[in-house]
């Protein structure tokens, strides 16, 4: 068990959601995990009645040795904290390191980002540290960002770009997938509610096995491999235009994240 955690703009849909996985996570005692926004409203799942809330940024900060900024990129200017001697961990997309400094009064700051599958444990929040962070802060931040889900150290902000488009959103572009899927067995005369039915069980456990099993290259390879049914479709797939459409799509979301918190 650590210390004391604050999440600024706790009662959002990002900062709500690592606030329940820290919760079940177990790693921050009941009383020790602490949200401020604006309002000094809460988040609402169960068992949030642990958290201590409060409407006062700054006296989060003064409770919690480790701070996480979660409000939107347009009021993160509004935050107006000095958290000398505190860990940083900022998600907010698109909000630099440089400008990280001046919002938090610290050079001990980290950037990440992540994504509301916290609350069940199961975000990717990937984090690269400003210049200013401790080895203490690098620690602090794969523990907390480990405690809801996985977690890596990239080399620059700009992957961090990256996963803006590819991980932040949940499920984001594994939905796109599932409704062209769908979309499929409608038109060849299946119910709709059948589909549905049919095309969510096949990505629950599509997930499930793809977090475990052979990676996702390997995957295709061995259903190649073995001729069936899916290789004809899968063929089809790598002869055509499907990889190149994915690499557009997720280019245009980079650039757009790229964007933020520019304007
Ligand atoms: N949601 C996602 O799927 C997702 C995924 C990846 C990254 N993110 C990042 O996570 C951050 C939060 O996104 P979100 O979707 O959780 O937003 P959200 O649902 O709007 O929640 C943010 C909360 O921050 C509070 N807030 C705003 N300005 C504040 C300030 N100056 N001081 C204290 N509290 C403040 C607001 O409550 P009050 O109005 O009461 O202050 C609001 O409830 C963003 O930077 C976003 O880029 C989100």
């Amino acid at each position: 068990m650590g210390g004391t955690i604050g999440i600024i703009g706790g009662n959002g849909a990002l900062g709500g959601a690592i606030a329940e996985g820290l919760l079940a996570s177990g790693i921050v005692a009941e009383g020790d995990l602490w949200v401020s926004s604006r309002s000094g409203t809460g988040p609402r799942f169960s068992g949030a009645e642990a958290l201590r809330v409060t409407g006062d940024s700054r006296a989060l900060v003064a409770a919690c040795e480790t701070v996480i900024l979660s409000v939107p990129p347009a009021t993160a200017g509004e935050i107006s904290i000095r958290a000398e001697g505190h860990t940083v961990i900022s998600v907010m997309a698109g909000i630099t390191l440089e400008r990280l400094k001046d919002i938090a009064g610290t050079e001990r700051v980290i950037r990440a980002m992540s994504s509301p599958a916290a609350a069940r444990r199961l975000a990717y929040s990937p984090y690269c540290p400003g210049f200013g962070a401790t080895a203490e802060d690098r620690a602090e931040a794969a523990r907390v960002l480990g405690a809801v889900g996985l977690t890596d150290a990239v080399p620059d902000e700009d992957q961090l770009d990256r996963f803006t488009a590819i991980t932040g959103p949940v499920p984001g572009f594994v939905a796109a997938c599932a409704a062209a899927m769908k979309a499929h067995a409608v038109k060849a005369g299946i119910a709709p509610g059948v589909a549905d039915r049919a095309v969510r069980q096949l990505f629950h456990a599509a997930g499930v096995i793809m977090a475990e099993g052979a990676s996702p290259e390997e995957a295709v390879q061995e259903m190649i491999d073995y001729a069936g049914t899916t290789a004809a479709g899968l063929t089809v797939l790598k002869d055509g235009p499907f990889e190149a459409a994915m690499d557009a799509a997720l280019e245009a979301a980079y650039r757009r994240a790229k964007m933020i918190g520019r304007g």
